[in-house]
């Protein structure tokens, strides 16, 4: 993929811009191959799971920069000035399209980007995420609730100007942290999930909840994992940093009883509407979601209880110490008939992964596959299938 972004200096975010999308794919593998060498075998190791190396992120986060009658929707360069990038080749066609639209509305609605240095000014970042259907989520990341007032006045032009803006939020941030969110919402439509139809399940996500950033890689991930987990012949399942539900919602379709623990409340709120979709539909099982801090095994086994099979999604940071905590209680708590005989663990992070894998020896990997949620850079989504040795 070619990106004049990218070759102009303006954005150095795709660090493998411009290598080939096979070399890209090669290289990843065999970086992730060797960093985990000796915790997971060679002979482990499916296929890489390919995606497309440009249109396919389903969320454009903008910082807005500029002025109110001339916003850039991008980042912010290193003197804290804003840089354009609505032409970001990665982003779904449904995003591309509307966000010179979305830029009229700033100017429409007067609303004056925040000037980080100065610490003057309200929008912050737009979040727009598309679902397959073509079907919008707007979350405007303000300063302060002042320009809720001008937001709601115009409103309705921009629903008339993007008729499939389904959802639409704002999220107040009054502090200067680099962090992309605060903690008050406010709704601004009646509809407050987006629906993304996902293979057999359709995930039903808030501004703020977590959303795997690639569909179609997402997709393939959650039918893997509900292979492995089949194929292991496991009834049960818990699903822990579940967000939205993707891997509980898609194994309660293939007719496995699944709880998922997740501490975000509104991703809660989503998956519990996803199971709802499931229910009565032939062959799909029951879902069920806490919340809850899946770090915390006791509150873990409190709220799944018995479980044969264990799914882990977790941010960044990993799963820590308590890890083998976590499994010993979970295990001691399954049927003996039926104990927890499958873990699987899918990471974005292989430094973490790695770790986590070091603390389990009594689990060993069965298999193991790269998924590129991640194109033209270097970031990772490992999956790895475990075992009781
Ligand atoms: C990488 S995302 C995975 C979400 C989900 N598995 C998916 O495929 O969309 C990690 C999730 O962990 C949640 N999370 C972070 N810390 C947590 C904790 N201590 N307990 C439970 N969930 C947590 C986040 O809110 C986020 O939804």
């Amino acid at each position: 993929m070619h990106c004049g972004h990218f070759s102009a200096g303006r954005c150095r975010s795709c660090t493998l811009m411009g290598t080939p999308y096979a070399d890209q794919l090669a290289a990843k593998d065999a970086a992730v191959r060797e960093r985990l060498g000796p915790l997971v075998p060679d002979h482990v190791w499916q296929e890489p799971l390919p995606s497309a190396a440009a249109g396919f992120r389903n969320k454009a986060k903008l910082v807005v920069g500029g002025t109110a009658g001339a916003p850039t929707l991008g980042i912010l360069d290193a003197d804290g000035r804003g840089v354009d990038l609505r032409t970001c080749g990665l982003h779904e066609a449904a995003l591309a399209t509307v966000l010179d639209r979305l830029a009229r509305f700033v100017t429409r609605a007067a609303l004056p980007p925040y000037d980080v240095a100065r610490r003057r000014g309200e929008l912050k970042h737009l979040v727009l995420t598309a679902s397959p259907t073509g079907e919008l989520m707007l979350r405007l990341v303000l300063r302060t609730t002042g320009p809720l007032e001008r937001v709601r006045e115009h409103l309705p032009g921009l629903l008339a100007d993007l008729p499939r803006l389904r959802v639409v939020s704002a999220n107040i941030h009054p502090e200067h942290k680099a962090t992309l969110s605060g903690a008050q919402e406010v709704p601004l439509t009646e509809e407050t999930l987006l629906s993304v139809p996902m293979g057999p399940v359709v995930l039903h996500v808030g501004p703020d909840s977590f959303l795997q950033t690639n569909t179609a890689v997402a997709a393939a991930l959650y039918a893997q994992v509900t292979d492995w987990i089949t194929d292991r012949g496991a009834a049960t399942v818990t699903d822990l940093y579940c967000g939205v539900g993707g891997f509980a919602l898609h194994a309660a379709a293939a007719g496995i009883e699944a709880v998922g623990v997740e501490v975000s409340a509104d991703a809660v709120r989503g998956a519990t509407r996803g199971a709802r979709d499931l229910a009565g539909v032939p062959g799909a099982a029951g879902a069920r979601f806490v919340v809850a801090d899946a770090s915390d095994p006791a509150a873990v086994v409190a709220a799944a209880g018995a479980t044969q099979a264990v799914v882990v999604n977790p941010p960044r940071r990993g799963l820590g110490p308590d890890l083998p905590v976590l499994l010993d209680g979970l295990s001691a708590a399954a049927d003996p008939a039926t104990p927890t005989g499958t873990l699987v663990y899918s990471s974005c992070n292989p430094v973490t992964l790695a770790t986590d894998l070091a603390a389990m020896p009594h689990w060993q990997p069965l298999s193991a596959r790269l998924v590129d949620m991640f194109p033209n850079t270097d970031h990772a989504e490992v999956l790895v299938l475990l075992g009781p040795r």
